[in-house]
């Protein structure tokens, strides 16, 4: 198994370019089964998590191809059966958006429960589940956690639906089956998040109704036919972020290119708190940390708040702060089990349900840790990168699920990080063959 191994506390300097969103990318690409022809998508991630979804449309019939590293040529009229069961199904998270993109291309749909990180926590999907419903959907939850769903007559109906909470994938589910619905769907108190305003552009830029993405009310006029288009993926608010709070963590100064500055605004103006200078220009933004990191009080929230994917890579930052901070988790409910490994490298951090208390402490120190989720182990690298001495961190493939060639980023500003593989273990009697 490979894992990172990094020598830590230098500051770093340079350019890093972000790639196209995750989770933008894994809502595009399944909303690309809805269209009667081609879509060609530029900026897409080349992430784990996206190259399984391909898999999946794959399997399920569609035709890809690749045009470039970051763009692809999706036909999906190909699929003629609403059955997405295979295995790969329990991989990823967002396999869940087959759900709606099915259900409103077919009227009908067979999808495995999906899988995902797993923080420690529920992750419940009663609210897309209510969603199709109130749309007419008739669902069965069958052996082996498949979900059957069907609309009777064979179209989703134009329905209101309160979401009881603001979730990003119920959000895009609802959208998916509701663009296609006979009539029109009006869906309340919905996530804001640049994800969901980039795939309801996607979805009308082939020819959907859909309006207000971005505020509490989305409105979709639901069509009988898309057609196919072209459009290109916004870059990664998350990523980059990531990449703020590493500079954040070890001091120099960066310029994080291809972003939208104003997708940043919720993570930079909580850098700014702790002492860390942000220049947003037109699209990249300058970090610069010279002097100390100060406390802050965080809590994670719904967007415009401060993201919940990026609490585990500030709350790190935060270990190395002058004095002591509180870091509230509002969205989900256990996402703190990487703090034990923070503890390993000598941070200071007390646990209570949702809130954690974090006194800074001078120095972090490399010790071998474990990335549980891909935030935690995106916080784990930022953790090396400010630690002094030598951090192995293993369970990289979460890491990856998420993250575009981020060796290679890290190593362009100046870090000392680089792959290590386990010697294949051989066994006593292989060894003495011969
Ligand atoms: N919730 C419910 N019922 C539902 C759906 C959600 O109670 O039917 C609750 C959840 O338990 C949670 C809250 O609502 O407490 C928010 O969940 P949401 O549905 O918004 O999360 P998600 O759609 O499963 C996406 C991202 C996550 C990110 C969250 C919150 C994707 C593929 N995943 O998950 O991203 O943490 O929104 O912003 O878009 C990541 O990228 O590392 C990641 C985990």
């Amino acid at each position: 198994m490979a894992k990172y191994r990094i020598r830590g506390a230098r500051p770093l300097y340079g350019e890093i370019e972000i790639s196209g969103a995750k989770n933008a990318a894994v809502a595009i690409i399944p909303a690309a089964i809805m269209s009667g022809g081609v879509c060609r998508i530029e900026n897409i991630p080349q992430i784990s998590d996206v190259t399984m979804f391909l898999d999946i449309l794959d399997e399920l019939g569609a035709d890809i191809k690749t045009v470039n590293r970051h763009t692809m040529d999706i036909d999906c009229s190909g699929i003629k059966i609403p059955r997405a069961t295979f295995d790969a199904m329990r991989k990823i998270r967002a396999s869940y958006y087959l759900l709606g993109a099915l259900l409103g291309r077919f009227g009908e749909a067979e999808v495995a429960m999906p899988g995902g990180c797993n923080f420690g926590g529920v992750r419940p999907i009663d609210q897309h589940l209510k969603g199709f419903r109130a749309m007419g959907a008739e669902i069965r939850i069958v052996n082996n956690g498949v979900i059957k769903a069907k609309a009777p007559g064979g179209r989703l109906k134009g329905a209101d639906i309160y979401l009881d909470v603001v979730s990003v994938g119920a959000t895009i589910n609802l959208m998916l089956a509701g663009a296609m619905a006979d009539g029109t769907t009006v869906i309340e108190n919905v996530a804001k998040e640049p994800h969901i305003v980039d795939l309801a552009n996607f979805l009308n830029s082939i020819g959907a109704d859909i309006r207000g993405a971005g505020t509490n009310v989305i409105k979709i006029r639901g069509k009988e036919k898309l057609g196919g288009g072209f459009y290109s993926i916004i870059p990664d608010q998350i990523e980059a972020g990531t990449y703020l709070a590493a500079v954040a963590g070890t001091g120099g100064e960066v310029l994080i290119k291809n972003v939208i500055p104003k997708h940043l605004d919720c993570i930079t103006g909580k850098l700014e708190d702790m002492g860390v200078e942000i220049e947003n220009r037109e699209d990249s933004v300058l970090v610069r940390r010279t002097g100390k990191i100060r406390k802050t009080r965080l809590k994670t929230l719904p967007y415009p708040g401060f993201p919940t994917d990026m609490q585990p890579q500030l709350a790190t930052v935060l270990c190395l702060a002058d004095g002591t901070s509180t870091v509230t988790e509002g969205v989900w409910e256990n996402r703190y089990r990487y703090m034990d490994e923070l503890v390993k490298m000598g941070a200071s951090v007390q646990v209570d349900g949702r809130i954690a208390i974090i006194e800074g402490v001078p120095k972090l120190i490399g010790a071998p840790v474990q990335a549980h989720d891909l935030r935690a182990g995106a916080a784990m690298v930022i953790a090396g990168l400010c630690a002094h001495g030598v951090t192995e961190i293993s369970g990289i493939e979460y890491i990856e699920r998420g993250y575009e060639d981020i060796v290679e980023k890290l190593r362009n500003v100046g870090a000392d990080i680089e792959y290590v593989y386990d010697a294949p273990k051989i066994s006593r009697s292989a060894r003495n063959i011969g």
